[in-house]
């Protein structure tokens, strides 16, 4: 099998996707993976087809009852590369829910009769995989992560800016204490109002469409835990607050360690998700 890979890997290569000989019409790709036991560089040459624009491949293995290398490798990271012969791009593969695998899998069949005929011969249910071009030009949904923790962390420093007046004593002659309050109320609501949507939609939806990123998820919701356990805290401060009688620094302090911690969780959820984010669901 190794060998035949080579093989035609090689001349896919020489002849820039054009293959001739016993290779004649086939639509083919090359796909590099990163080999999950391993961690080398694997590349496999695969039949793909494009379905509403996407580049779409099976896990067929030819019919044979396990699935192959390069399927276990995207589950342990999904980025990858994809020769086309004409050009080389970089890319993220996605494993579509059950509903959508059966979708695509039947104008699979439909179009390419050889498909069918694998899956008859496999008790397993053949995976097929979306692979999306990562393309730093294409905004979507990740972007807009990025623009709402900005809001947030701009509200946070106005809010911050407000503890301080109240620190240097200021805050009650000047009539802060009382917005600062209302202020802090409607930030928190839309910081629980974020994580709840990642908890409930955006971060499901990445775990099942790219294993890989499952335990980064599970991390990120443990710190939504933590966010919301010092949130309640400030809040109950601020609340509570009596001019004169409350230590300010305690609620400064608290917001110190809320910042930091929103900081660290934003910039890391920043780092994992965002382009995942942005090919999945483009704006
Ligand atoms: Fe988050
Ligand atoms: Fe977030």
């Amino acid at each position: 099998m190794t060998g035949f890979n080579d093989q035609v890997i090689e001349e896919f290569r020489r002849t820039k996707g054009n293959l001739g000989g016993r290779f004649e019409g086939w639509q083919l790709i090359l796909l590099t993976t990163t080999g999950a036991k391993s961690g080398k560089r694997r590349t496999n040459p695969l039949g793909y087809l494009e379905i509403d624009g996407k580049t779409v491949v099976v896990a067929s293995n030819m019919g044979s009852p396990s699935h192959p290398g390069w399927y276990h490798n995207i589950r342990r990271d999904h980025r990858v590369t994809i020769e086309t012969g004409a050009e080389t791009y970089e890319a993220i593969a996605a494993v579509p829910s059950a509903a959508e695998r059966d979708a695509l899998f039947a104008r699979i069949v439909a179009e390419e009769r050889g498909f069918a005929d694998y899956q008859a011969k496999t008790s397993r249910e053949m995976p097929v995989v979306v692979l999306h071009r990562i393309d730093d030009r294409v905004r979507g949904m990740g972007d807009f992560l990025v623009e709402v923790h900005d809001w947030l962390r701009e509200e946070l420093k106005t809010l911050r800016a407000g503890v301080d007046e109240i620190v240097a004593g200021r805050a009650e002659s000047l009539g802060i204490a009382k917005p600062l309050r209302a202020h802090c109320v409607s930030f928190c609501d839309a910081l629980t109002k974020h994580h709840t949507g990642e908890d409930m939609g955006a971060f499901p939806m990445l775990a099942q469409r790219f294993p890989a990123l499952a335990p980064t998820l599970t991390r990120l919701g443990e710190d939504h835990v933590v966010v919301a356990t010092l949130q309640k805290r400030i809040r109950e401060l601020v609340e509570g607050y009596v001019h004169g009688e409350s230590d300010p620094v305690l609620l400064r302090d608290d917001f110190d360690e809320l910042a930091g911690k929103l900081e660290a969780h934003f910039a890391h959820e920043e780092r994992t998700v965002v382009t995942a984010l942005n090919v999945t669901a483009p704006g």
